[in-house]
C-alpha cells in the first residue's frame, strides 16, 4: 500500500500565524499541541496527513515555489516581493493581518526633487514603485527596524508596513504615498493542487466558507 499524502501547510509566524490559526481551526485544521509555547517548526495537525511550518514570511513564498509547501499563508507585502506568482495561486484572500504598505519620511521634511536614497527590506516593490513614477532613488537593503534610518540621516525615505502608525510616530516619521493595501493571503502550489487535488480541494472550500462567514 502506497503511504498516505501529505499536505504541508507554511505558515507565517507572528502576527499572521496568530490570526490565521482560529481560522484554520474552523476549517477543521488544529495543531496537536501549542505552537506558541514550542520552538518547534513543524507541527502535525488533528487532521491525518496534514501538517503546518511555521516560517518567517519573507520565506513561505519561497517554500511554496518549490512545492517544499503545498499551500502557505502570506502577507500580500511578501508576495509582492517575493515575485514568483508564476509558481503559485491565490485563491483565497484571508482578510487577516491588515496594514498598509507605504513610503514614509520626516514629519514635515522638504520632498525632495533629485536622487532619493530609500531603505528598505522591500527592495523589489520599491524599485517597480520608484521606477513607475520616473523617481531615481538608491536602495538601501535593511532587514528590519528601518523607521530609524530616515532619523539617523541613512536614507531620505523608508518603504514599510504601517499598522496603527505608533512606529513611524515615535520616530518622528510621516507616511507618505500608499503603495499597497496588505492582507494576508492562502497560497497553493500549482502543480500540487493538480497532483493533490482531492485533499487541497476541500481545504479551500472550508477555508472559504469560514473567512466568507467572517466577513
Ligand atoms: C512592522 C513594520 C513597522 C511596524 C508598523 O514591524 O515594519 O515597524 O510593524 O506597525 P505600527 O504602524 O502599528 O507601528 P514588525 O514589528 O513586524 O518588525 P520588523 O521591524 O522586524 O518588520
Amino acid at each position: 500500500m502506497s503511504p498516505q499524502p501529505t499536505l504541508t501547510l507554511a505558515v507565517t509566524k507572528g502576527r499572521i500565524l496568530g490570526e490565521a490559526l482560529p481560522l484554520l481551526a474552523r476549517a477543521g485544521i488544529v495543531p496537536t499541541e501549542d505552537i506558541a509555547a514550542s520552538r518547534k517548526l513543524v507541527f502535525e495537525t488533528q487532521r491525518p496527513g496534514v501538517r503546518i511550518l511555521v516560517l518567517r514570511g519573507s520565506d513561505v513564498p519561497t517554500y511554496v515555489q518549490f512545492g517544499a509547501a503545498d499551500l502557505g499563508v502570506a502577507g500580500k507585502d511578501m508576495l509582492l516581493e517575493h515575485g514568483g506568482g508564476e509558481f503559485y495561486y491565490e485563491p483565497i484572500d484571508l482578510g487577516i493581518a491588515r496594514c498598509r504598505l507605504m513610503t514614509a519620511g520626516p514629519i514635515g521634511g522638504a520632498p525632495r526633487s533629485g536622487r532619493l536614497r530609500v531603505a528598505t527590506k522591500y527592495v523589489n516593490v520599491a524599485r517597480r514603485y520608484y521606477a513607475a513614477r520616473g523617481r531615481q532613488v538608491d536602495l538601501v537593503k535593511l532587514y528590519g527596524g528601518m523607521e530609524v534610518a530616515p532619523v539617523i540621516g541613512l536614507a531620505d525615505e523608508i518603504v514599510d508596513i504601517v499598522d496603527t502608525g505608533t512606529t513611524l510616530t515615535a520616530n518622528r516619521l510621516e507616511a507618505r504615498e500608499l503603495i499597497a493595501d496588505i492582507s494576508s493571503r492562502r497560497i497553493v502550489n500549482k502543480g500540487a493542487l493538480k497532483t493533490k487535488f482531492a485533499l487541497i480541494q476541500p481545504l479551500l472550500d472550508g477555508l472559504r466558507q469560514v473567512v466568507g462567514a467572517a466577513r
